[in-house]
């Protein structure tokens, strides 16, 4: 056996047990969604994390803003969004579950350690409303959204791990996804939505989205 033959398995096994996401950062039998909430809970790793995913955020200020905030209508706001759930999106853009030209294509060359920590960060970022002028408009949204939508989403559409935080979203990008969930477009599948969105009148969509993006 040459020398080079024994060596190249000990580098390997040394890259493998200390790649990112393995090693110190990530315990034994921990999974990627208890760590995240584990690391929201401490300030100071959620300050740490915060602040890499800001830096790796980079490739993300065009489209979704500097602290999440989008300054395009199509473009989700992900500030103050559940990071589980933004991890998860995150990674159903990358394995094909949710389709989108740019966002597809994007977190492919993203790494584990960056997805998790650009979730914290965008989480930990403060969303700002769209105040809407239709006051009827937001009212019969309201009260819609209590009928239809709280017992999932949450009486203050806040979300949850699993279901998006809907207060302050981008008004034309509520619609959208409503749009979306509701014609089955196969860009987003998701039983519950799908189930729920196909009922929407286009008054109905108008009015949550008028609703929802008002909410802080
Ligand atoms: C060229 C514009 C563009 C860039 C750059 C971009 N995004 Fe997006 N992103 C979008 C659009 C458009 C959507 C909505 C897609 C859809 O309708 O499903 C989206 C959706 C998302 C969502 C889902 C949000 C939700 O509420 O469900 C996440 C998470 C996300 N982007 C993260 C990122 C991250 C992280 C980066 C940087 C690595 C990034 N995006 C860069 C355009 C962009
Ligand atoms: C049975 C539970 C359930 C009900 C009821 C429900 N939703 Fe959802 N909603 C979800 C889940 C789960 C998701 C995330 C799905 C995914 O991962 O694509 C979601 C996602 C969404 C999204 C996409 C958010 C984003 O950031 O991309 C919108 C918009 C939305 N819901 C609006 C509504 C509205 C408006 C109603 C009431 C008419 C409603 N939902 C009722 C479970 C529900």
């Amino acid at each position: 056996m040459s020398v080079r033959s024994r060596i190249v398995p000990i580098l390997l096994g040394f890259f493998i047990s200390f790649a990112p996401g393995k090693g110190e950062a990530a315990p034994q039998g921990i999974s990627t969604e208890q760590r995240l909430v584990s690391v929201m809970a401490d300030t100071k790793a959620r300050e740490a994390a915060s602040a890499a995913g800001k830096r790796a955020a980079f490739l993300c200020v065009h489209c979704h803003g500097e602290d999440g905030n989008s300054p395009l209508a199509h473009v989700p706001n992900l500030a103050g969004q559940n990071p589980v759930y933004l991890l998860h999106q995150i990674d159903k853009f990358g394995d094909g579950r949710r389709k989108d030209e740019f966002m597809s294509g994007l977190v492919k060359v993203l790494k584990p350690e960056d997805r998790f920590n650009m979730a914290v960060y965008y989480a930990t970022q403060s969303v700002r409303p769209t105040p809407g002028h239709d006051v009827r408009l937001r009212e019969a949204g309201g009260r819609h959204f209590a009928r239809a939508c709280a017992g999932c989403h949450g009486a203050s559409a806040r979300g949850t791990k699993d279901v998006a935080r809907l207060a302050g979203q981008q008004p034309v990008y509520l619609r959208i996804a409503l749009e979306g969930y509701r014609q089955g477009s196969g860009t987003r599948s998701d039983m519950r939505m799908t189930g729920v969105a196909k009922n929407l009148t286009n008054h109905e969509v108008a009015a949550l989205a008028a609703y929802l993006s008002a909410l802080p």
